[in-house]
């Protein structure tokens, strides 16, 4: 009764070849593209910042999926949205006004998400559900691709059982794979990232390979 929606992550694509790459996957069927945003400081990694999203919007004909890994988050809410993202996720764990700045993503027409750190339980969002379009739940600690994954079934059953009717999506982010994918849907899950699974072995010049990746999720 769910349809379960493939978002592949660009951390894992070439990055000297964005464009191409998000016009691959969603060639060989991408329902979202995911886009990490690593500021070098809320996590030990940098990707990339609004520019580089306003360049891959044009190559993106469905849902930029913009995981913002940075603190402070607020300062940055209108450069993203101005670079088109649909979805703008903020983690929780970025600072004090979490509540603040879901309002402020909303305020700009973008989709709401927040996102959940391993260590972080499923009560940091109870007072946020009817602010949020999105809980990303991290399978991994954030910073990098090809992680191992980290079970959070009973996190993603919780999340499923606060939600209720809400529309909310629940995203699992980090380690996704062949194998990880049933256990998370079944849990309650509805939006899949993937980076490693759907680009490792692929290559956009040779895209269908993308397309097997993503079918076999
Ligand atoms: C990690 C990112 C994830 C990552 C997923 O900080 O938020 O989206 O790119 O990559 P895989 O699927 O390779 O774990
Ligand atoms: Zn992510």
């Amino acid at each position: 009764d769910r349809n379960i929606k493939i978002a592949p992550s660009i951390l894992a694509a070439n990055f000297a070849n964005f464009g191409a790459e998000c016009e691959a996957i969603e060639a060989q069927g991408a329902d979202w593209v995911h886009v990490d945003v690593m500021d070098g400081h809320f996590v030990p990694n940098i990707t990339f910042g609004p520019a580089t999203c306003a360049a891959i919007r044009k190559h993106i004909k469905g849902v930029m999926d913009v995981h913002l890994m940075i603190a402070p988050v607020d300062p940055y809410i209108d450069a993203f949205a101005q670079a088109g993202a649909d979805v703008i996720t903020a983690h929780v764990e970025a600072g004090p006004h979490i509540h603040r700045t879901l309002q402020a993503i909303r305020a700009t027409g973008a989709k709401a998400g927040v996102a959940l750190n391993p260590g972080t339980p499923a009560d940091a969002v109870a007072e946020l559900l009817d602010l949020t379009d999105l809980i990303c739940v991290m399978t991994v600690n954030p910073g990098f691709g090809g992680q191992k994954f980290i079970d959070m079934s009973n996190k993603i059953r919780a999340l499923r059982a606060m939600i209720g009717d809400r529309p909310v999506h629940i995203e699992i982010d980090g380690g996704v794979d062949v194998n990880t994918a049933p256990l998370v849907a079944q849990s309650g899950a509805d939006v899949l990232v993937a980076g490693s699974a759907v680009f490792r072995g692929g290559s956009v010049s040779a895209p269908e390979g993308y397309g097997e990746n993503i079918r076999n999720i």
